[in-house]
């Protein structure tokens, strides 16, 4: 069960052409290469991502990235114990352009194939960057996502609860754009809020008044076009110390929301007696200072031990894939030749699907 294995995971759900080789040895992980290729000059001009020209762009480059993961990391095909791809949910065109080169390559070389849900490669990251065990609670948040999950085993996921409309990142990106400042807005809304008075303007916390671990975010962000008009109605523009405040004040929002909602996700997963308790956040607004030094704190007075995987493995990348690959493997699962691409794939099945996924983009 312990022996060492090696893994090459091969990732095109989205924007981003990735292929990695990670090795297990005495059950600790270790990333040999992770080459990640993005789109963003490709689709600048459209307003998002282009599934087509996502498509294609992979179709173009996986080979050579992949050839990239292994020359780096020094590893032959030869050598691997297996091949993890992501087989769902994404950009149909985009997975199955992965989907396809998992399969040629496990067809030439006989090794053993592995269908991965994106997400779990999210979702399992602190295994791989921590050494997490199960059970922990885990919040993905970022531009397209908001949820808590518990996760119980490679393959098992509990949601507790999450965004039922914008996702904290997207609602920090519309906050830039309102203000005037460039995209991603995250960095530079937390850049602003750090010259600004979060007292001044008191913005809605959305669905504290009610139980339970969901989340909204997209009022906030109209309460702060109403507050930016209510500005350039009385004075006829904004100052720059305004503009501080309001990222002041809409960050604190943010903050304290995902507080909340994480202390009522901890007490759920408290109760289920987790030994030792962890808890994981990850997915870009988890770079935000202020959000990461609340959750901390939470988990500090919680006893719970708080873990962060760095941001270049929060972001969509092939070595959460090559691992969750591997848990996956460990389990006995294997794809055949007629392993497919599925667009949708929620983790846990046996959640109610939401009105809002919180995930308005491609990016999952
Ligand atoms: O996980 P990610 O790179 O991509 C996906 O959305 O899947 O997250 C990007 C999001 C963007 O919305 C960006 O504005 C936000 O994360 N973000 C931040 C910060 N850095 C990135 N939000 C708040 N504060 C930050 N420092
Ligand atoms: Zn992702």
């Amino acid at each position: 069960m312990n022996q060492p294995l090696t893994f090459l995971g091969i990732e095109s759900s989205c924007d981003d052409t990735a292929a990695a080789v990670v090795r297990v040895e005495a059950g600790r992980g270790l990333i040999l290469s992770s080459e990640v290729e993005g789109q963003v000059a490709l689709h600048a001009a459209f307003g998002g991502v282009v599934p087509e020209i996502a498509a294609r762009a992979h179709a173009e480059k996986l080979d050579h990235v992949t050839e990239r993961a292994l020359a780096s990391a020094g590893v032959s095909l030869q050598e691997l114990d297996g091949i993890a791809v992501t087989s769902g949910p994404g950009l149909i065109g985009g997975v199955l352009s992965g989907v396809m080169l998992a399969k040629g390559l496990a067809a030439a070389t006989g090794l053993p194939l592995i269908g991965v849900n994106h997400l779990a490669g999210h979702a399992l990251t602190p295994r791989l960057t921590d050494g997490l065990a199960f059970p922990y609670l885990m919040l993905l948040v970022s531009g397209g996502h908001c949820q808590f999950l518990v996760v119980a085993g490679p393959e098992e996921f509990h949601r507790l609860g999450g965004t039922i409309d914008d996702a904290p990142g997207e609602a920090f990106d519309k906050t830039a754009k309102l203000l005037g400042l460039g995209q991603p807005g995250g960095p530079l809304v937390e850049a602003e809020a750090k010259l600004g008075d979060a007292s001044r303007f008191r913005f809605p916390r959305p669905l504290l008044d009610r139980p339970g671990c969901d989340m909204s975010f997209s009022g906030l962000k109209t309460a702060l076009l109403r507050a930016r008009d209510d500005l350039v109605t009385r004075q006829g523009g904004l100052y720059r110390q305004d503009r501080a405040d309001l990222c002041a004040g809409f960050q604190l929002a943010v903050a304290d929301v995902l507080a909340e909602k994480t202390r009522r996700a901890l007490a759920v997963y408290l109760a289920m007696a987790p030994e030792p308790p962890a808890f994981a956040v990850a997915g870009g607004v988890a770079a935000n200072g202020l959000v990461r030094r609340v959750l901390e704190r939470l988990c500090a007075l919680e006893g719970v031990r708080f873990a962060a995987p760095p941001l270049r493995l929060c972001t969509d990348n092939a070595a959460m894939i090559a691992w969750a690959g591997i848990e996956r493997f460990r389990l006995g699962g294997r794809a055949g030749t007629d392993l497919t691409a599925r667009p949708r794939w929620p983790l846990d099945g046996a959640a109610p699907a939401m009105i809002g996924s919180g995930k308005k983009g491609a990016k999952a």
